[in-house]
């Protein structure tokens, strides 16, 4: 039997940076568009600049290169790109993480970003029955007041939420600090998550479940160190939304063969795969599928648990995730697997 297509499987990406998906060629087209000049020669310069050492060295090519989205039809397009590939790798549902607290800062109204990047959503599930929705991230190495403040807007605009995150360099700035923040978003509906445990401390894990009542830690790897743990998180059915090609890229883990991701499926952790910056770190969300089911001899059915996981930890309403689940099914089926 020739091995199942890991990319037709049907799946839901949790843990994808907007901004991260801005591929060299794009990042071009919208500097001559909004006539800004970048600090890069070529798209082939700018490619080849996609080697980092740690999470900061990426955070600045990160940074300095999402400096070319200004207007709503700018983040439509970028979503539209990235709604383009990831469906074709097997995505039906996305939740999209954007970081305000960046654009903001540079001019541009916090309503061009959510209206741009729901213009495309919107458009994609028209046409191609894909949902989604959007969550704000907080850039943790930022004084916590732009939190408090960016917040404030987005409450205005509430409904074109479905939660609240945490990003940006994490060692030095546990989720404790943002503590007062989430208590606001969540007292306004939304859900809550936080990236913990990618380059921190497995303690950021448990200060992010504790204090920001995170019903989903983004990464979350550094848990494996913590026995209790691990017990805690799958006993309590706590998503990790893991990004093997990320890890891989940043130096988190040697190389994906020692990534923890099968010790953690293994312990009976709710393990997601998902792409955090595809296009800094050499896949989209079927890619990270197919190296780590290499790289950790991934049986189908172990594959497709993955997918399971990433429709049960969606924050979509039920009858979505029940029918996400039997589409899963249905390719199980078509691949000769047996149901679970
Ligand atoms: N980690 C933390 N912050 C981020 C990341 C990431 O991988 N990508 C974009 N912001
Ligand atoms: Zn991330």
């Amino acid at each position: 039997m020739t091995a199942p297509d890991l990319y037709s499987l049907p799946k839901a990406e949790l843990h994808l940076h907007i901004e991260g998906t801005l591929e060299p060629d794009l990042a071009f087209e919208l500097a001559d568009r909004n006539r800004i000049t970048l600090p890069f020669a070529s798209v082939d310069d700018l490619a080849a600049r996609y080697d980092f050492t740690d999470l900061q060295s990426f955070l600045n090519l990160y940074y300095a290169t999402m400096d070319v989205l200004r207007t709503e039809d700018d983040f439509a397009e970028l979503t539209r790109r990235y709604l383009q590939r990831a469906t074709a790798q097997g995505v039906r549902h996305a939740e999209i993480f954007f970081d305000p607290q960046a654009h903001v800062a540079r001019g541009v109204p916090f309503e061009a970003i959510v209206d741009g990047i729901g213009a495309a959503l919107a458009d994609a599930s028209r046409d191609r029955d894909v949902s989604g929705g959007l969550i704000l991230c907080f850039l943790r190495d930022h004084p916590v007041d732009g939190a408090e403040n960016v917040l404030t807007a987005a409450l205005e605009r509430v409904d074109s939420l479905i939660g609240v995150g945490l990003d940006s360099a994490e060692v030095g700035y546990p989720p404790s600090l943002f503590t007062r923040v989430f208590d606001r978003a969540r007292a306004h509906g939304l859900h809550a998550v936080a990236h913990a445990g990618e380059e921190g401390p497995a303690s950021y894990i448990s200060e992010a479940l504790d204090l920001l009542r995170a019903e989903r830690i983004d990464h979350g790897i550094r848990a494996v160190e913590d026995p209790a743990l691990i017990e805690f998180l799958a006993q309590e059915e706590i998503a990790l939304t893991v990004c093997p090609l990320s890890n891989v890229r940043l130096r988190a883990v040697p190389d994906l063969a020692a990534h923890p991701l099968r010790t953690l499926m293994e312990a009976g952790v709710r393990v997601t795969v998902n792409s955090d910056d595809p296009a800094y770190f050499g896949g989209y969300i079927g890619d990270n599928f197919v190296a780590v089911a290499d790289a950790l001899d991934l049986t189908p059915l172990e594959a497709m648990r993955l997918a399971q996981n990433s429709v049960e930890s969606a924050f979509a309403p039920l009858d979505r995730k029940v029918a996400l689940l039997h589409e899963i099914d249905g390719w199980a089926e078509r691949a000769g697997l047996p149901l679970t």
